[in-house]
């Protein structure tokens, strides 16, 4: 069997888990692709796979490659993949339930994968795929923002954060965002009124917003329903919000745990990316082999847009 290099964990815990070493390289089955990595990125939940968190809520296997966005080139296909050929340069949502992209080379469902921006290199390609996918069920999906209505997104600047502002604006939204290092990025977005969290509660300067995004949870969620009009929605990302608390204030509540189709929505995206209406901002690119300090920098929480892993140079 041969080999390729990856970052594995062989225990849940501290960054320390993470290990750059050799791992049998995989191989695509009927109707999946293997890709030749050449970024990936980081987001929360691998932190959360990483600390054991989501054993919970997935039977994963250890020892386990973690990473869920992909941006490279396809390598192999399995059988019945009529829609991509090898050579064909492409990004994806990878891994969270397998193996996934922290390696030079990732099995993806065929289904998962789109075309990559032709306007956009791996890196920030695969800066996309798992926080537009978030963004995009939380706003397009279950909020259905549209024109003229007004969103406070908490967590602006993040990485799903920067890509919600940017598919609000796309919808003809006032968005309404709160940061607080991060607040001359909002400004860069085009955020309508910026809130810094750190010195203003949002709740005595935001009122009658027909959606709140909420993407950090506790007790700014908790804060959260008395800005929104009768009839507004509180979409979380982080926690289910409470059911008696939406019907106390006449709002609604959902909590976003799964994606839209995957591959059918990237293609659209791309189709944003290369028109110039959504553009993914990437503040750090490490080496794959630095992985420890970026999931140390992600779990820090003032990451502006993404960080990226440089897989190939
Ligand atoms: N359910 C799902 O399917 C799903 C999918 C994706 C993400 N998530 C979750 O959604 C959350 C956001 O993900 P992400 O990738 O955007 O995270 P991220 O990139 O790590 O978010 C970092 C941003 O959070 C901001 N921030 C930190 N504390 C804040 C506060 N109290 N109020 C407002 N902003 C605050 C920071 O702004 P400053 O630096 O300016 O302070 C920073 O820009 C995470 O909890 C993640 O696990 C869930």
């Amino acid at each position: 069997m041969s080999s390729m290099k990856a970052v594995r964990i062989h225990a849940y815990g501290s960054p320390d888990v993470l290990t750059y070493e050799d791992a049998p390289r995989p191989t695509a089955s009927e109707g999946e692709v293997l890709i030749r990595v050449y970024a990936t990125s980081v987001n929360p939940f691998d932190c959360a796979v990483r600390a054991g968190y989501m054993s919970a809520y997935f039977s994963y296997s250890l020892p386990l490659i973690l990473g869920t966005d992909v941006s490279g080139i396809i390598e192999t296909v399995g059988d019945g993949v009529t829609d991509f050929g090898p050579g064909d340069s492409v990004y994806a949502r990878a891994g969270v339930t397998r193996d996934g992209a922290y390696a030079e080379y990732v099995v993806v469902p065929a289904s998962d994968v789109a075309a990559k921006p032709q306007s956009l290199d791996h890196i920030n390609s695969a800066a996309i795929p798992h926080v537009i996918l978030t963004a995009w069920q939380a706003l397009i999906e279950v909020a259905d923002l549209s024109k003229g209505q007004t969103v406070l997104i908490h967590g602006a600047a993040g990485g799903v954060g920067h890509l919600a502002v940017q598919l609000a604006q796309w919808r003809g939204a006032e968005v309404i965002g709160t940061a607080s290092v991060n607040l001359d990025f909002l400004r860069e977005l085009g955020v309508d009124e910026t809130i810094d969290y750190s010195t203003t509660r949002f709740e005595e300067v935001v009122s009658e917003v027909d959606v709140v995004l909420d993407l950090v949870g506790g007790d700014t969620q908790q804060r959260s329903w008395s800005v929104l009009k009768p009839g507004g929605i509180l979409v979380s990302t982080v926690q289910p919000p409470s059911e008696e608390a939406a019907a106390a204030h006449g709002v609604r509540q959902q909590f976003v745990s799964s994606t839209p189709p995957i591959g059918k929505v990237l293609t659209e995206v791309v189709t944003m990316v290369d028109a110039g209406q959504i553009k993914p901002v990437v503040s750090t690119i490490l080496p794959l082999q630095e992985i420890r300090k970026a999931h140390e920098l992600i779990e820090g929480r003032h990451t502006r847009g993404k960080i990226v892993l440089r897989v190939v140079n």
